[in-house]
């Protein structure tokens, strides 16, 4: 099978990618490394980088002419810059309508999306959320491209699947709570955690998924969550232990913000019906897995998509 990732050098994409080319797969990837790291993914057998923008659309034609993938695994979004809508758009909007009809043209049989839970707005009608639950992505730029670019791949015509993820936190992850709670433990600095509880999953488990999608199961959209959360203060206490600290500050507990929604738990049944029973690995496992890519690597990002979210866990 040959396999083109999109976003292969970030933490999703080059979880994928590093699955498919150990079942001798091959990958064409694409990446802009604006937030992913060539380090995620280097040089080996059957894997081609192409490093540039998915809003070029020679460059998506070009790959995709000379590649004539079976699958797409479409993982790279922009979010970094809550202010840069321009981006937001080229990467996640333009970027989608290149790739479906690109794939179109040449006849790709399956279209793998992530979506975020945001498309459900910051307060969600119902917990847990079901999949016909309402769309309401006005609350950033990043909710809005999104939703928008899955728009796009519904009326394509394409063979999709489009997860709608929980937090998914792992190595390689640069967005959210974990890297800012690693690199403010590690100079021996304050955090702040809010009130807030989510579900967190581990990058390889949903990596896992993604591999069944490409080999055809499944057909629409799913969630990709456990179905059940944490506070955010139970991903310190990870954090800490996973560091093995001995003395450490406790974090200041905040309320939640007027736009942070207390919980965001995803129905997760279709996607256990469809792709059969998830055995999520723990927490605490994943945050190990995590502290030890931050050790090696450094921490990059500790990006966040909700401008409200900015000061969040620093
Ligand atoms: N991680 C989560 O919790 C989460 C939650 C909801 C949705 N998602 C979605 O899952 C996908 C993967 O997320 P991730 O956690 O791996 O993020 P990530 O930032 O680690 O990976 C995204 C990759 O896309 C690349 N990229 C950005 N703009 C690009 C462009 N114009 N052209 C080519 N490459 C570009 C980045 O450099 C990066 O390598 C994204 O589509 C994201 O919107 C993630």
């Amino acid at each position: 099978m040959k396999i083109l990732v999109t976003g292969a050098c970030g933490q999703v994409g080059s979880h994928v990618a590093e699955l498919l080319l150990g079942r001798g797969n091959s990958v064409l990837g694409i990446d802009n490394l604006a937030t992913g790291r060539a380090e995620h993914l280097p040089p080996q057998k059957n894997l081609e980088l192409v490093m540039g923008t998915i809003a070029d659309n020679a460059l998506v034609e070009d790959a995709m002419a000379r590649f004539q993938p079976d699958a797409i695994v479409h993982t790279a979004a922009a979010y970094k810059d809550p202010d840069d809508y321009a981006n937001d758009a080229l990467t996640n909007v333009v970027g989608m309508a290149n790739l479906v009809q690109s794939a179109k043209r040449h006849g790709v049989r399956r279209f793998i999306y992530f979506q975020t839970a945001l498309c459900y707005g910051v307060k969600p009608l119902q917990q847990p959320i079901a999949l016909d639950h309402p769309l309401f992505p006005g609350n950033s730029s990043y909710a809005i491209s999104k939703t928008a670019a899955e728009d796009y791949l519904k009326i394509s015509g394409l063979d999709y699947v489009s997860f709608r993820l929980a937090n998914v936190i792992g190595p390689r992850n640069t967005s959210g709570p974990l890297p800012i709670f690693f690199q403010r433990l590690s100079e021996g600095k304050k955090c702040f955690v809010t009130k807030a509880r989510r579900d967190f999953v581990f990058v390889g488990d949903l990596a896992a998924n993604v591999v069944k999608a490409c080999d055809g199961v499944g057909h629409g959209v799913y969630h990709f969550s456990s179905g059940t959360d944490v506070a955010i203060k139970e991903l310190y206490d990870a954090v800490v232990a996973a560091m093995a600290l001995n003395t450490y500050p406790e974090p200041e507990v905040r309320e939640l913000g007027a736009d942070d929604a207390p919980s965001i738990l995803l129905d997760p049944s279709r996607t256990f019906a469809d792709f059969g029973a998830i055995k999520f690995t723990p927490l605490s496992n994943t945050v190990e897995e995590a502290v030890a890519y931050y050790r090696k690597f450094g921490v990059v990002g500790g990006y966040t998509h909700l401008k409200h979210d900015t000061k969040k866990a620093s």
